[in-house]
This record gives structure tokens, C-alpha cells and sequence, in this order.
């Protein structure tokens, strides 16, 4: 009977047409095997945008700085901008650029620093964070000392720790004149303690 079946379709077939068979019939046609690598493509790349930060995040040492300000020295303005009389003016510390693990931002504030020439002439710089507990130190009413409002830590013009309970000086920063400009480099200590430690 399927014999007999098989000679009606033959009969049935135009010269040179080809007998489809049941592998035919389940391997995709190009077109869906394009689509089919497509979208195993696309889902690649889009577990690959998840898993990677992820990895990333996950096994990023827990010592290394995520928060990464520049370390060169930071223009704080025109040298001229401080008195040869030995006053002190207080100076914003604007980073032009701060960069943590996925960003970067600019012209962050990060501070405050009084600046003033000691009897030399020299530039001394001193970090406006009181190192008792870390509120904004200011310049006295008389511009002779600076004086702590939170706890009343009062401190030199040079920095010396006067009275009060901070157990140690006004932080000093390095700073520079360059072609008339004033340069400092930022540092933070840990707050509170005799010792400066970097924060
Ligand atoms: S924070 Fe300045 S004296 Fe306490």
C-alpha cells in the first residue's frame, strides 16, 4: 500500500523537483537561524552589562579608595590675594574634578584653608577643619587667632593649639606660588587624636 502510495506522488512531482524529507522540515531557514543568533546576541550583552559591574562591584577591594579627589595642587586664587602683613584670609578649596567608582564631577568644594605669609614672606596654609571634632574653624573677631565655636579650641595664627579640647594643631597644607597663583594640595587627617593620621 505504501508502495502504491509512494508511485502516485512520484507520478505526481515535476522532473527534477527534490523529495523534501523530515530533516527539511525541522532545520530553520536562514532567516530564522539570523533571528535566532540575533537575539542570543543581544542576550549576551545585555547579562554581560549586568554581570560585570556586578562582578566588579562585588569583588572590588574593600581597601581601595572609591572616592579618588586629584592630588595635584588645586588653584585657590591669585597670590596677591594675600596680605604681606601676615594676616590670614580664608580661601575655598574647589576640586576641578572628583571621581568615585562610576563618576566624576567637577568643581566640587571641598574645603577651606587660611592662608597668610609668616615674618619671611613664606606662604603657610592651614586647613580650616578643627581637629577636635571637625566643625569649620573661623578667624577671630581681633584676626589674631582662630577659634573653634563648637567646643571653643582656640589656636595661634601659625596653627599652634591655644586652649580647648583639641589635642592637637591646626592641620597644615602644602601650598605654592605659581606665576602669581596660589597652588595647595589638599589633605584630610583623621579627626580627633594628638597624632595626624591620613583620614
Ligand atoms: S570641634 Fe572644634 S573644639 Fe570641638
Amino acid at each position: 500500500m505504501a508502495e502504491r502510495e509512494d508511485e502516485v506522488a512520484a507520478a505526481d512531482r515535476a522532473p527534477g523537483e527534490r523529495v523534501s524529507s523530515a530533516s527539511d522540515a525541522l532545520a530553520p531557514d536562514p532567516a530564522r537561524r539570523l533571528l535566532i543568533a540575533g537575539t542570543c546576541a543581544l542576550g549576551g550583552a545585555v547579562a554581560a552589562g549586568v554581570i560585570v559591574p556586578a562582578a566588579r562591584m562585588l569583588l572590588y577591594p574593600r581597601t581601595a579608595r572609591v572616592v579618588v579627589t586629584a592630588t595635584e595642587p588645586i588653584d585657590i586664587g591669585a597670590a596677591a590675594a594675600v596680605p604681606a602683613d601676615g594676616r590670614a584670609v580664608k580661601l575655598a578649596v574647589v576640586a576641578p574634578t572628583v571621581r568615585d567608582a562610576w563618576t566624576a564631577k567637577t568643581n566640587v568644594p571641598l574645603g577651606a584653608a587660611f592662608v597668610r605669609r609668616d615674618q619671611a614672606g613664606n606662604l603657610v596654609a592651614l586647613s580650616s577643619i578643627c581637629p577636635h571634632l571637625g566643625c569649620a574653624v573661623a578667624l577671630a573677631a581681633d584676626e589674631k587667632q582662630f577659634v573653634c565655636p563648637c567646643h571653643d579650641s582656640s589656636f595661634a595664627l601659625t596653627g599652634e593649639r591655644q586652649a580647648g579640647p583639641a589635642e592637637r594643631d591646626l592641620d597644615p597644607l602644602p601650598i605654592e606660588e605659581v606665576g602669581g597663583r596660589l597652588k595647595l594640595t589638599w589633605r584630610q587627617y583623621r579627626i580627633g587624636g594628638s597624632t595626624r593620621e591620613p583620614a
